[in-house]
C-alpha cells in the first residue's frame, strides 16, 4: 500500500516531528495494550496520534515490548495509509478523492486549501502544522465533497467553506471548533450528527422504522442456540456485505466446530466507494447492531467479539464506546447476560487505519490480529479457523441488525418480504447525479428504474450498482431488479447522468484498485496496473480494435488467478462497461495499422505496481540482488 513517503531507513533517533520520543512513553503505550502483538494496530495508531509518525527507533521500542522483530512492526506500520513513517502535520486534512467528490468539485476545494495553507497536495508544512492529502472514499458520497480533518469530518464543502475552515485552522482553532464552538459539551451522538447528515430518505419496516429495544435478544435468551440458528436459516437472511452468503448456514458451520473458543466479528469496514449505509446504522441503530452480535454469540457459543470500524469512521468511536459501556451497565454485555447463567459475551472495538482490502474478511481478521491487512488463503474458512485460529463468524453491520429483528418478529415475517432468493429489506445508499441522495430501505425486488424515480435520478445514463467491484449498467438495463439473483449490491448505487465520461469513471475505478491492492499476488498487483494503462490508451484515442480483446483477456486472467475476492472483482469496471457501453469504446478506437498493434512498454506499465510492492526492476536497477 502506497502511503506516499519514504521509509527513512538509516535514521536512528526516535524523533517524530521535532521532539525526541522517550522509550518509556512508547513502552507505556504498549503496556496499555498488554504488550500484546495482536493489538499492534491499536499500538501504532496510538503512537501515530500522539507523535504524528512512527519513527524507526519507535518501531524498535514497540518490537522489543511486543516480542516481534522490527521488520514485523514496520510491515504493519507501512501497510496502512493512516499510519506514517514520516512526520505528518498536527492537523492532517484528507480530502475525499472519490469519483463522486470529483464530480462535485473537490479539485476546487483542494485548490483553496493549497492556496490558504501554502501547500501542494501530498505535502506537510515545514513547521509541522499541516498536512494536505487526498484519500479514497470516506463514506460521505451523499454529501460530497467531504474531508477528514484529523478525526473530524467536514461535508458539503464549497470553495467558500473550505476557505473559512482553512483560515480558522491557521488562526489556531481546533478541528472540533470547525463543527461547533460547544463541541466539548455535546454528547457523542450529537457530535456525530453535527458532522454528518444521515439522509434517511425512506425508512423500511425492518431496520429504520420503529425498533423495540432488545426484543430480539430477550427472545434469544429464552431459546436454545440451535433454535436461534434455525430461525435465521428459515428467514432466508443472506449477508449484506456483498457476497450474500446464507447467514444461518454460516452460523451453523461455526457453531458445529469444536474449539476452545469462538469469535464473532462485525465488519464495519464499509470501504466500497459509494457505500455509506453502515455509517447510518452505526449512528442510528448502534444498539440493534450490538444486540445482533450478542445473539450471534449465543448461537455459536462465542464469548468475545470485535467490532471492526474503518479508520475513516473514527468520528463514531466515542458513540460506539459509550453504547458498549451502557450495555455492560445494563447487563446486556458481560457475564450472565439478561440473567442467563453462562451467557457471557463482550466486545472490543478495533479501529482500522485506511485500507480498503481490510473489508475482505480474511484481511479483516489479519488486521484484528495486529498484522498487515492481507487476505488469508481459503480454505480453511473463518467459520473453521478464523481469528487467532478459532472458529469465527464475520458478518456485516446490516446483517447483524437484521438478525436481531428476525429473532423479535419471527422468521416468517422476514421471509415474506422481498423475492424468492432475496428475502427481507435492503439498505441502498444512493449518490451521484440525483436530487435526493441518501439511504433507502426497501424490500428486495425493486427495479433500478423504480429506485431512480424515488431518488430523483430519472436523467441517469449509467448506474453503478454495487460500487466499483459491481456492475455498471446503461438505460436499456434499468428494468433489472435489485436482488441477489439479478443485480446484487452490498448497498452502493451510484447515478451518473449523460454528461459524465464513462471511460473517466472506469479509469478512476482502476486507479482505486491499483492503489488498494495488497500486493500479495502478481495478477492483481500488476494486472490492474496494465488495465488502467490500457484504459488510458482508449481515453487518449490511441487504442486499436485488438485492445478490446486485450482488455477482455487480461481481465479474465486477473479474475481466474487472483488469490482473493479483490482481484476476482477488480476488472469489473472494465468488463461491465465493455459489455453494457460498447459504443463508448468503439467511438475512440482508431483502425489498426495493417493489423499491427502499437508496441507495449511492459516496464513502464508495471512501474506503478512495482513501487506499491516496493520492488525494484531487475532490468533497470543495477544493484538488484533479490
Ligand atoms: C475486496 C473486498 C472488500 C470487502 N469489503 C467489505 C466491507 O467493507 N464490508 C463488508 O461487510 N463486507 C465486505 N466484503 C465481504 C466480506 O469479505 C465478507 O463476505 C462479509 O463481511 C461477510 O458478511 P455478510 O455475510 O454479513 O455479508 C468485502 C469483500 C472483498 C473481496
Ligand atoms: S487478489 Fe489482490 S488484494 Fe487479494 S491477495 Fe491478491 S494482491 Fe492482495
Amino acid at each position: 500500500m502506497d502511503n506516499g513517503h519514504k521509509t527513512g531507513n538509516g535514521v536512528s533517533t526516535a524523533i517524530c516531528g521535532t521532539a525526541p520520543v522517550p522509550a518509556e512513553e512508547i513502552e507505556a503505550i504498549c503496556a496499555q495494550f498488554g504488550n500484546d502483538k495482536h493489538r499492534m494496530l491499536d499500538i501504532l495508531r496510538e503512537v501515530q496520534d500522539r507523535y504524528r509518525c512512527i519513527a524507526p527507533a519507535t518501531m524498535d521500542h514497540v518490537a522489543a515490548a511486543t516480542g516481534l522483530t522490527r521488520i514485523e512492526v514496520e510491515g504493519v506500520a507501512s501497510f496502512y495509509s493512516f499510519l506514517s513513517l514520516a512526520p505528518k502535520g498536527k492537523v492532517t486534512i484528507r480530502l475525499c478523492d472519490d469519483i463522486v467528490d470529483r464530480f462535485s468539485g473537490v479539485s476546487e476545494v483542494a485548490c483553496v486549501f493549497e492556496e490558504e495553507l501554502g501547500l501542494k497536495i501530498g505535502e506537510t508544512s515545514n513547521d509541522g502544522a499541516f498536512s494536505l492529502e487526498y484519500t479514497p472514499c470516506i463514506g460521505m458520497c451523499d454529501q460530497a465533497p467531504a474531508a477528514m480533518v484529523n478525526d473530524i469530518v467536514l461535508t458539503k464543502l464549497t470553495p467558500e467553506t473550505a476557505r473559512s475552515a482553512a483560515q480558522a485552522l491557521k488562526a489556531g482553532r481546533s478541528a472540533e471548533q470547525l463543527i461547533s464552538e460547544r463541541f466539548e459539551a455535546l454528547t457523542p451522538s450529537e457530535r456525530a450528527l453535527h458532522m454528518v447528515d444521515n439522509n434517511i430518505r425512506h425508512a423500511g419496516e425492518v431496520l429504520l422504522g420503529p425498533v423495540p429495544e432488545d426484543a430480539g435478544l430477550a427472545k434469544a435468551a429464552t431459546i436454545t442456540p440451535t433454535q436461534i440458528i434455525s430461525a435465521i436459516e428459515e428467514s432466508g437472511l443472506r449477508g449484506c456485505g456483498g457476497a450474500g452468503f446464507t447467514t444461518g448456514r454460516k452460523w451453523r458451520f461455526a457453531a458445529s466446530e469444536r474449539a476452545e473458543k469462538h469469535f464473532v466479528i462485525c465488519n464495519a469496514d464499509e470501504g466500497e466507494p459509494g457505500t455509506f449505509k453502515d455509517r447510518v446504522l452505526l449512528t442510528e441503530r448502534p444498539h440493534l447492531l450490538i444486540e445482533g452480535m450478542t445473539i450471534a454469540a449465543r448461537a455459536v457459543g462465542a464469548r468475545e467479539g470485535i467490532l471492526y470500524l474503518r479508520g475513516e469512521y473514527v468520528y463514531l468511536r466515542e458513540l460506539l464506546l459509550q453504547v458498549l459501556e451502557e450495555r455492560r451497565r445494563r447487563g446486556l454485555l458481560g457475564k450472565d447476560i439478561l440473567g442467563v447463567k453462562g451467557f457471557d459475551f463482550d466486545i472490543r472495538l478495533q479501529l482500522g487505519a485506511g485500507a480498503y482490502i481490510c473489508g475482505e474478511e480474511g484481511a479483516l481478521i489479519s488486521s484484528c490480529e495486529g498484522l498487515p491487512g492481507e487476505p488469508k488463503t481459503r480454505p480453511p474458512f473463518p467459520v473453521n479457523r478464523g481469528y487467532l485460529g478459532y472458529p469465527t463468524v464475520v458478518n456485516n453491520v446490516e446483517t447483524f441488525c437484521h438478525a436481531a429483528r428476525i429473532l423479535d418478529k419471527g422468521a416468517a415475517w422476514f421471509n415474506a418480504m422481498g423475492t424468492e432468493g432475496s428475502h427481507g429489506t435492503k439498505l441502498f445508499s444512493v449518490c451521484g447525479d440525483c436530487l435526493n441522495p441518501g439511504i433507502y430501505e426497501l424490500p428486495y425486488g425493486h427495479t433500478v428504474r423504480e429506485l431512480l424515480a424515488m431518488v430523483g435520478g430519472e436523467d441517469a445514463a449509467a448506474v453503478q450498482v454495487g460500487g466499483p467491484s459491481g456492475t455498471m449498467i446503461a438505460r436499456d438495463s434499468f428494468h433489472r431488479k435489485l436482488t441477489f439473483d439479478d443485480l446484487a449490491t452490498g448497498g452502493a448505487v451510484i447515478v451518473f447522468n449523460g454528461e459524465r465520461n464513462v471511460l473517466e469513471i472506469v479509469e478512476y475505478y482502476m486507479s482505486f484498485f491499483v492503489h488498494e491492492s495488497c500486493g500479495y499476488c502478481t495478477p492483481c498487483r500488476v494486472g490492474n496496473v496494465f488495465l488502467q494503462k490500457a484504459i488510458q490508451k482508449f481515453r487518449k484515442g490511441l487504442a486499436n480494435p485488438e485492445d478490446i480483446d486485450y482488455l477482455k483477456d487480461l481481465s479474465g486472467t486477473i479474475i481466474e488467478t487472483s488469490r482473493c475476492g479483490f482481484g476476482m472483482t477488480s476488472p469489473n469496471p472494465v468488463l461491465t462497461t465493455l459489455k453494457n457501453f460498447p459504443l463508448v469504446y468503439s467511438a475512440v478506437i482508431k483502425p489498426s495499422k495493417d493489423g499491427i498493434r502499437d508496441t507495449f512498454d511492459i516496464q513502464s506499465a508495471i512501474d506503478g505496481a512495482r513501487k506499491i510492492a516496493k520492488r525494484r526492476s531487475y532490468i533497470f536497477d543495477k544493484d538488484f540482488t533479490q
